[in-house]
Order: C-alpha cells, then structure tokens, then sequence
C-alpha cells in the first residue's frame, strides 16, 4: 500500500543514532520483495528480535491441510462452516478448507483469546481476516486494531501478533497468500493514490495505534508457521512488543467492507468492478478478492439483476456468504456457507431465480458476500472442508428445476 504511516517516536533518518529515554535503541527492518518492495522501519527500545532465550522447537499444534482419504470427482462444493464447532482460539483454532501451492483459505471460529504470553507468527503468508462475528481486538507490534463484524484486516507475513476476544465466541474467514495483499493498482493514480472512480478511499483505512513499549523481560513464546503449516515454537527473553517507533507501507490495516463503495451500472456489473483486493500479480498469478456489498441493481428496462451463468476458466472461485441474502442461490446457501466452484465449472442462479430477480430491478440488493477468484492456481479441498460439505449441491440446479 501507498500509505506511509509513521506512529511513536523514531529518527527521521533512517539507521542513525536514536535515544529514547536516554537509551540507545535498535533498527528492524520488515521488508518484501528483498529489500525492494514495500517495507518498515520497526525501532525496538533495547532488544533485537533475534535474542532467543531458548532453543526452537516444534509447536504443540500444526495447521497443515489434511487431504481427504479418498480421491475425489471434480465436482462443485458447498461447505457449510456455520456448522463448524467454535473451539480453541483464533489461531489454534483455524481449519484449512481449501489449498493450492500459494493460496489456503480457512475458518477460525475460536471461543477463546490466544495465550497471554505466546504470540503468532505467520513466516510464510501474508493474512487477510474478515470478521463474519464477534469483537475483539488484534494485537501486534505495530499497535492495536479493534476487530468487528465486517472489518477486514490485512496482517502483512512476518507480523508478530494476538487476538483477544471481547465476545463470548468470534466467528473469521482468514485468506493466506505467499504474496502481497493490497489494493488493486489500477484503483490508484501516478501518486498512489486512490482515484476518485475507484470504489475505496485512503480515509476509510483503519491504522493501528501503538502503546508504550512493553519493557519486560521473561519467558515469550512466538509460534511461527512455516513449511506449509508446520508451526516452531520460538522463545525470547523479552516481550516482542517493544517498538518505540516505526515506519513504513507494510503494517497491519483494517478495512470494513461497509466501506467498499459499490460501483453499480445500467445493466448487471460483473465482480471485477465489487473488487477491494489483490494478491499477487493478476491476472498472470495470485487472486482478487470481492465485497458484493449491498447495492443498486441495474435499472435497465429489461435488466436481469441476477448474475449469468458463468465459468472463468483460469480461477477456481471461492465464495463466502456473510449472510443469506444472495438472491442467485436463496434457499440453497446458509449463512457463513463457502460455494467452491473449481476446475471450470460453471456454475449460475438455480431454478426461476434469474426470472424473480427481474422484480428487484432498480432496488438496493441486501445482499452481503466475499469472494476470492484465484489466477492459475487450482485449489483442492481439505478433509474438514469435505466433512462439512453439502452432499447434494452438485444436484442442487437439478433439484430446484424438478421443484
Ligand atoms: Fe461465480
């Protein structure tokens, strides 16, 4: 991202002598792309990250996607995660349901806050949140940001952190990506800027706030996913949120999907205009991630508001329905449903609903859903994401035909 965000106290000039409360500190540099791409500059009051206190060793738990047991026909899905018991914490908790070699998409339904003293760490993706329920509050070293239902919340690989609940049980989609996650570029102008026709603004980003340096000295666990999600469990002798200062385009952010501002057009408008994010270099690799936000239907005379049959043939597409209001596949999906539409299946709007969505011309939608199109990635379903799938979507256009 564009934005240069600068919170606490650090030199103007990078790697130059700075005191803070007379004390000589030390420069961290976050960095993507080697040493090339967005970074920041982290300032620590007087430890490096590097001081382990402890000899890594594996982690007491492991987020490596489990394959189902049988090979399985290509067919379209539909996982029913609302059913997925809430359990553990955001962390510990989250359950792989799709993966391809730079993709995962999972579920966290926790019910309760992360250990105390152990902190996260992803070390080989780049994170995005979105909060289907529950409130709570994302911890970092680059300060806090309130978690609530619609936020989406971009945690930039490498970032240490923890997630405290404030409700009895919180319910995310977490999205991972080997690459960036950000804006689209061409939402952006020469300057980086966000254009004034693109449907987000720079206002709208919720920045983390930074509180003292926690000066603290003790045992401090980080677990730090890698290898596919094998997790090592890493210890310093001090609390790792010790940052006086820092800089930098590569942060945690926030950003309610309230706040995509829904481009709508005389006749239907396809998903590349309800796009918020993007990862990697679409539409060569990575993939886009989509807010179908309530809007105006077209207003064409002859407008069919609900979307065509449709078959994009280098995406699989996934589909997470943040509530039931989403008029193409009304009656089939459930609240917190993921549709998983690979390998080129077509998939469209089943029984007469293309014909009763006519009656909705011109009027606001309702509806209110996430979507995330890869590029030249396949994605293959996992054993958790196979237990909870409908058994009878693949018939489902054939039921609601007969019906
Ligand atoms: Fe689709």
């Amino acid at each position: 991202m564009a934005l240069i965000v600068r919170r606490g106290r650090l030199p103007a000039t990078p790697h130059t002598e700075f005191r803070f409360d007379s004390r000589f500190t030390l420069e961290e540099i976050h960095g993507s792309f080697g040493f090339s791409g967005p970074y920041s500059r982290k300032i620590h009051l007087r430890r490096y990250p590097t001081v382990q206190a402890k000899p890594p060793r594996l982690g007491d738990f492991d987020l490596t996607p489990a394959a189902p047991r049988a090979k399985l026909a290509l067919q379209p899905y539909h996982i029913r995660s609302s059913r997925i018991p809430f359990f553990s914490d955001a962390i510990r908790g989250r359950v792989p349901l799709l993966h391809g070699p730079s993709t995962v998409v999972s579920v966290a339904k926790p019910k309760s806050s992360t250990p105390k003293d152990a902190f996260f760490r992803n070390g080989e993706k780049h994170e995005l949140y979105y909060v289907q329920e529950g409130r709570g509050t994302l911890q970092t070293e680059y300060g806090s940001l309130p978690l609530r239902k619609g936020l989406y919340v971009v945690i930039p690989k490498g970032t240490t952190y923890q997630v405290f609940l404030e409700t009895r049980t919180a319910f995310f989609l977490v999205i991972e990506s080997s690459s960036l996650i950000e804006f689209p570029p061409h939402y952006l102008n020469h300057a980086g800027q966000a254009k004034l026709t693109a449907p987000i603004v720079e206002t709208e980003i919720e920045l983390p706030r930074l509180a003292s340096p926690i000066d603290r000295l003790g045992r401090f666990a980080i677990d730090v996913k890698h290898d596919g999600g094998r997790i090592t469990r890493l210890t310093l002798g001090h609390h790792p949120f010790d940052l006086v200062g820092w800089e930098g385009s590569l942060y945690p952010f926030g950003f309610h999907i309230d706040n995509h501002h829904g481009i709508a057009r005389e006749i239907h408008t396809a998903p590349p205009m309800h796009q918020t994010f993007q990862a990697g270099a679409p539409p060569s690799s990575g993939f886009s991630i989509c807010s179908f936000v309530p809007q105006m239907e077209g207003w064409h005379p002859k407008e069919i508001p609900a979307p065509y049959a449709h078959y994009n043939v280098d995406s699989d597409e996934c589909m997470f329905f943040s509530n039931v209001r989403y008029g193409a596949r009304t009656g089939i999906i459930e609240e917190g449903s993921i549709t998983f539409h690979p390998g080129a299946l077509p998939h469209s709007p089943h029984g007469r609903a293309a014909e009763l969505s006519t009656a909705s011309r011109g009027r606001k939608s309702q509806r209110l859903a996430v979507m995330l199109d890869t590029f030249f990635e396949n994605l293959s379903i996992t054993q958790a994401a196979y237990r909870f799938r409908d058994p009878r979507y693949p018939l489902s256009w054939h039921a609601a035909q007969l019906g």
